[in-house]
C-alpha cells in the first residue's frame, strides 16, 4: 500500500489512452509515464501525433507509443486492442478522456450535424473503446471514463454534451454491474480543468495533471472501481489521498441511529426542541448528516433519528457537546433515552453511492 504522498510505481502495466493527445489526456498520458507504466496513446491524424510529442518534450520516453490509428469507430478499437495485445503483451488499464466540448445552441436548435458530431460520434467512440478493450483488461488494472459535470448538472446551450456525458456515467454503473467485481470500472468526473489549453486556471481549479494522478491512484489501487468526484482541488486531493491511502476500518464515517418514544402528547415539544438541536448540530465540523423521522402517516409515536459524522472522534465530541441536553430531552420521553447504535459503511463491490445522506 502507498503512504498517502507516494506516486505509485506501475512499471510493466500496459495502459492504453486513446484521447490521450487532448488537453486532460496530456496530464494523463504525464502521470502514466512518470509512474513506470507503458502508455500506448493512438491518435487519428499524423499531425496530431507529431504536435504532441512536441507538448510531451522530454517526457516522452521509449515507454510512450503514440500511433496513427482511428480507434473511434468499433472495427478500429478492436484492430487497436489486437495490436496491443500482439506488441505489448496484453492491456491493464484504459483511461478514455475521449472528446471535448460543444455549446452553442438550445436543444430545439441543433441540427442533425450537432447531433451526429457532439453526441453520435463521442458516444460511439467510447462504446467502441470499451466493447474492445474491456474484456482484455488484466484483473490488476482498471477502466478509468474521463467526464465532466455536466453529466450530472445541465449546461443550457450545450445540453448535447450533458446528455453525451450523462450517457457515459451511466456507461460506467452498467459496465460494473455486468463485471460484477471481476474489473474495476471507475469515472472521473470533472469540473472545469486547467491544461495547456487554458489561458489562466482559477487557484481552485484542478489540474490535467491532478486528472492524471488520480487516475494513476485508481488503476494501483485496490479498491473497487466507483465515481470520483473532482470538481475542485479540494476533491481532488481528498479524492488522491483516500486512494493512495485507504483508511482501515474503524476511522471512516459513522451513521449514528436512534429512536425516541415522547410521552403522550408530548411529541410536538419534542420535535422542537430537536428542531432546535438540529441548527447546533448542523453546524458541528464533523457532522456530515442530521435528520429526524416519523413512522410513515404517523402523528404521534416513535422518532427516527438518523446523524452522520466524519469519524467516530468527531461523533465522540458531539456527545460530549450534547451531554447538557439529555435531561431536557429525557423529560419528554415515555422511555429513558438510549445511546444511539452506531454504523460504519461496508465496502461494497461497486461503490457508487454519494459520499454523504442528503442534508
Ligand atoms: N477540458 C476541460 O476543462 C474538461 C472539463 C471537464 C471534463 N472534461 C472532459 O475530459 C474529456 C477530455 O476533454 P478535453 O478537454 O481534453 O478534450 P480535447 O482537448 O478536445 O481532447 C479530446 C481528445 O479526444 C479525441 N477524440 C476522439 N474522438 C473525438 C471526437 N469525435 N471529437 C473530439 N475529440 C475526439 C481527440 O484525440 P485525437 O484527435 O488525437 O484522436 C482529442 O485529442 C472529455 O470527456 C471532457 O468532457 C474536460
Amino acid at each position: 500500500m502507498n503512504s498517502s504522498n507516494t506516486p505509485a510505481d506501475l512499471s510493466g502495466r500496459k495502459v492504453a489512452v486513446p484521447g490521450g493527445t487532448g488537453a486532460v489526456g496530456e496530464g494523463v498520458v504525464r502521470a502514466y509515464l512518470a509512474a513506470g507504466a507503458d502508455v500506448v496513446v493512438p491518435t487519428r491524424t499524423q499531425e496530431r501525433a507529431e504536435e504532441f510529442r512536441r507538448v510531451l518534450g522530454e517526457a516522452a520516453t521509449d515507454r510512450l507509443h503514440l500511433v496513427v490509428h482511428d480507434y473511434t469507430t468499433f472495427a478500429g478499437a478492436e484492430q487497436l486492442a489486437d495490436e496491443m495485445e500482439r506488441r505489448l503483451g496484453g492491456v491493464d488499464d484504459v483511461v478514455a478522456p475521449i472528446g471535448g466540448w460543444w455549446a452553442g445552441k438550445p436543444l430545439w436548435e441543433i441540427d442533425e450535424a450537432d447531433w451526429q458530431s457532439a453526441f453520435v460520434d463521442l458516444a460511439t467512440a467510447h462504446m467502441a473503446v470499451a466493447r474492445a478493450f474491456v474484456p482484455r483488461l488484466s484483473p490488476r488494472g482498471a477502466y478509468v471514463l474521463v467526464v465532466g459535470e455536466s453529466a450530472v448538472t445541465p449546461i443550457p446551450g450545450s445540453g448535447l454534451v450533458s446528455m453525451e456525458q450523462a450517457a457515459l456515467s451511466m456507461m460506467r454503473q452498467v459496465l460494473a454491474a455486468e463485471l460484477a467485481g471481476r474489473q474495476r470500472v471507475f469515472t472521473l468526473l470533472l469540473g472545469p480543468v486547467a491544461t495547456r489549453l487554458t489561458e489562466t486556471g482559477e487557484p481552485d481549479q484542478v489540474t490535467a495533471g491532478q486528472v492524471g494522478d488520480v487516475a494513476v491512484a485508481a488503476s494501483a489501487a485496490k479498491e473497487a472501481g466507483r465515481e470520483i468526484r473532482m470538481r475542485g482541488r479540494a476533491e481532488a486531493d481528498a479524492a488522491l489521498a483516500l486512494l493512495r491511502d485507504p483508511r482501515p476500518a474503524g476511522t471512516g464515517p459513522v451513521l449514528a441511529v436512534s429512536t425516541m418514544e415522547p410521552k403522550r402528547e408530548r411529541r410536538d415539544d419534542l420535535v422542537e426542541v430537536l428542531a432546535e438541536l438540529a441548527e447546533q448540530i448542523r453546524a458541528e465540523p464533523g457532522c456530515l448528516h442530521y435528520s429526524v423521522h416519523r413512522a410513515r402517516g404517523e402523528d404521534d409515536g416513535r422518532l427516527l433519528v438518523i446523524q452522520m459524522f466524519t469519524s467516530i472522534q468527531a461523533f465522540s465530541e458531539h456527545s460530549a457537546k450534547v451531554a447538557g441536553q439529555i435531561p431536557r430531552l429525557g423529560a419528554l420521553l415515555a422511555t429513558p433515552p438510549e445511546p444511539p447504535t452506531l454504523f460504519e459503511r461496508l465496502p461494497l463491490g461497486d461503490d457508487t453511492a454519494t459520499e454523504h445522506l442528503p442534508a
